[in-house]
């Protein structure tokens, strides 16, 4: 049976007494709007832990002023089916005034990690993000949570916070889950009309060509950025906020591509701000 709480100080005390009972937890956060992606993450959860909570709150301390906090799909019963369909044991979803009462003035910050890639153009996002996943940790309790390699740069700030804090979770990262004609799936992806598809999926092309030449040899990451802008660039409702080929931990730019390397882009359709990435790894 699934059970949701929405109170922090009921969240907390339940998983005290999981954890009493010698359970394992497992913590799949959200901002709900639930997708295959989600799902991947909570097939993952339910693999390893004998409780699988997920969290779905939509979080307004990682959204800048003018980005889509208010107009944020949301669709509560929806997400519930879904998490009953996964077999996930409880959903946590807080309320905004419970995580953020008028009081509250504390936030967690990283000094370097958000100096790149989607930190550029949302300054505000890794604080707010590194600030609700601490929180939450904090009222989840959980052994492991599992982390999308969608957001390869989230998953790596988040490592790094819980080292740095000495938080005593493990963070499971798990594969970029994609629409079958290769759309990174995302919450975003429903803002998308049909005639927009097509531009959407020049990310994934882009990446694809990326990989393909990496593969055939070619080093110079100059190049391979600039035939996979062609891609994109094709069509007019693009924008490329970045589009960055580099390290996989540090995300300092690469410029020969002589080790696995990370791709990145980030890309306004329309209004739609997408995000795409994947691994290059070099032929023989
Ligand atoms: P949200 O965008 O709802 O994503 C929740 C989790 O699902 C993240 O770990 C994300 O990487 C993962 N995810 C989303 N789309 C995915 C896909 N196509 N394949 C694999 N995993 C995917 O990320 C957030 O929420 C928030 O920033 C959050 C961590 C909840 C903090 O507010």
């Amino acid at each position: 049976m699934l059970k949701t709480i929405q109170s922090v100080t009921e969240m907390q005390q339940c998983a005290d007494e999981l954890r009493r009972q010698g359970k394992r937890i497992a913590f799949v956060p959200t901002m709900g709007f639930l997708h295959e992606g989600h799902l991947s993450l909570m097939r993952v959860g339910r693999r390893i832990a004998d409780e699988l909570v997920v969290s779905i709150f939509v979080n307004p301390a990682q959204f800048g002023p003018g980005e889509d906090f208010e107009t944020y799909p949301r669709d509560m019963d929806g997400d519930l089916d879904l998490c009953r369909q996964e077999m996930v044991d409880i959903v946590f979803m807080p309320s905004q005034s419970d995580l953020y009462p008028n009081t509250y003035e504390t936030t967690v910050r990283l000094d370097s990690l958000p100096n790149h890639l989607c930190g550029i153009s949302r300054p505000v996002f890794f604080t707010g993000v590194a600030t609700v996943v601490t929180k939450l940790f904090n009222m989840v309790k959980p052994h492991a949570a599992v982390f999308g390699e969608k957001d390869y740069q989230q998953l790596l700030v988040i490592r790094q916070m819980v080292q740095d804090l000495n938080l005593d979770v493990e963070i499971i990262g798990s594969p970029l889950f994609r629409e079958p004609d290769g759309l990174a799936m995302s919450s975003r992806n429903n803002y998308l009309t049909p005639q927009q598809r097509p531009a959407a999926l020049s990310l994934y092309r882009s990446v694809c060509k990326a990989r393909e030449l990496v593969q055939s040899g070619i080093s110079d990451s100059a190049q391979i950025i600039s035939e996979a802008q062609k891609i994109i660039c094709a069509y007019p409702e693009n924008e490329i906020d970045y589009l960055s080929i580099c390290d996989m931990q540090t995300l300092d730019k690469v410029e020969t591509i002589d080790r696995p390397v990370l791709m990145a882009l980030a890309v306004t359709v329309g209004t739609v701000r997408l995000i795409d990435n994947s691994i290059l790894e070099p032929g023989r």
